[in-house]
């Protein structure tokens, strides 16, 4: 009988047939308390033997039932640690979220790159007079850099739409003295318009003025540069002989690309005598470099965006693909 008993203990799979057992073994009418009522009519002998085999029983089944309980309550709470569990890998509800715009990204980067090196950050007008733009950057009237810029000429006025960012050399310089390095990000603008041009576009101007500075700097300051923005020690880089009039002398720099192709990533050179006198500096004293570069050609490089007018289309879903979040 008390195999049969712990046999329906064990087999129970819930926890309320295990509690109707219970009531039915141990209960107030229980088979114990119905079997310990029998006691009162033997021999204080066979009461004695009866009562302890009773009490042994209930012994017996009590802890077999506590032991089946909080087997089945593991059970229990297994199976709803399993049914209740929250699937984090559901996407969250859709959210409007911003994306930095990767013009934005490559200016705050760079920026963010030579401000660790000393330089300073100097903004100016996008609309500017010619004398910033060209005279005092030795670009004399018909001289024929003028013409290959495609400049914005504002009808009755002096001034014109900026085609290069070294006009902040100029404004910065007659107010900021040397030794000075400093760097002028901004939009340009020039007449024209293909798959590599817009007439707005971005650049940023760089600049280092201070005594017994040599072309090794400017090299050195560029080679650094182009194989951190680019993300590879081993970049291979060219400066190619070239002419600026604000530089003396001038170069521009290509960057060994995939199959052995070389790119034009920027203009540089020695700060022209003239540029300095212009801007009050004595040459004899200091000399400079400075740097011009196309922020939607890096951009486009490094990111793989083949398109400059994409940059401009205002379309949010090529922002969601190229853009930079929070995280990025
Ligand atoms: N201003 C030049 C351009 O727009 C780029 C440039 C070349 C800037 C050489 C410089 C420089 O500062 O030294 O084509």
């Amino acid at each position: 009988m008390q195999q049969d008993w712990q046999q329906q203990i064990n087999s129970a799979q819930e926890l309320k047939t295990l509690d109707e057992l219970r009531v039915q073994l141990l209960g107030k009418n229980g088979l114990i308390t119905q079997q310990l009522k029998t006691l009162g009519s033997l021999n204080q002998e066979d009461r004695k033997t009866k009562g302890a085999e009773i009490n042994a029983l209930k012994d017996l089944l009590t802890s077999a039932i506590e032991e089946k309980k909080s087997l089945l309550e593991q059970q229990a709470l297994e199976l709803r640690l399993v049914n209740e569990k929250i699937d984090i890998t559901l996407p969250a509800r859709p959210e409007m979220v911003g994306k930095t715009h990767p013009i934005s990204k490559v200016i705050s980067d760079i920026t963010k790159y030579f401000s660790q090196n000393g330089f300073q950050v100097f903004d100016g007008p996008h609309i500017d007079t010619q004398e910033h733009n060209f005279d005092a950057l030795n670009i004399p009237p018909h001289h024929p850099a003028r013409q290959s810029h495609d400049t914005f000429y504002i009808e009755d006025s002096d001034e014109v739409l900026r085609t290069h960012t070294s006009t902040v050399q100029i404004r910065t310089l007659r107010n900021h003295k040397p030794p000075i390095r400093f760097l002028a990000p901004g939009r340009t603008f020039r007449s024209d318009y293909d798959a590599t041009h817009t007439p707005m576009f971005h650049q940023m101007e760089g600049v280092v003025i201070e005594e017994n500075i040599n072309f090794a700097h400017l090299k050195g300051t560029i080679i650094d540069f182009c194989r951190w923005f680019f993300e590879d020690p081993n970049l291979k880089l060219r400066f190619r002989p070239s002419f600026f009039p604000f530089t003396e002398p001038s170069a521009e720099v290509d960057i060994g690309w995939s199959n052995d192709k070389w790119l034009e990533v920027l203009g540089c050179g020695m700060i022209h005598p003239t540029v300095l006198a212009n801007c009050d500096i004595d040459s004899t004293k200091y000399q400079g470099f400075a740097f011009g570069m196309g922020m939607e050609r890096f951009a486009m490089l490094k990111y793989g965006i083949n398109d400059i007018r994409a940059f401009y289309d205002g379309d949010t879903r090529w922002l969601d693909m190229y853009g930079f979040g929070s995280i990025s």
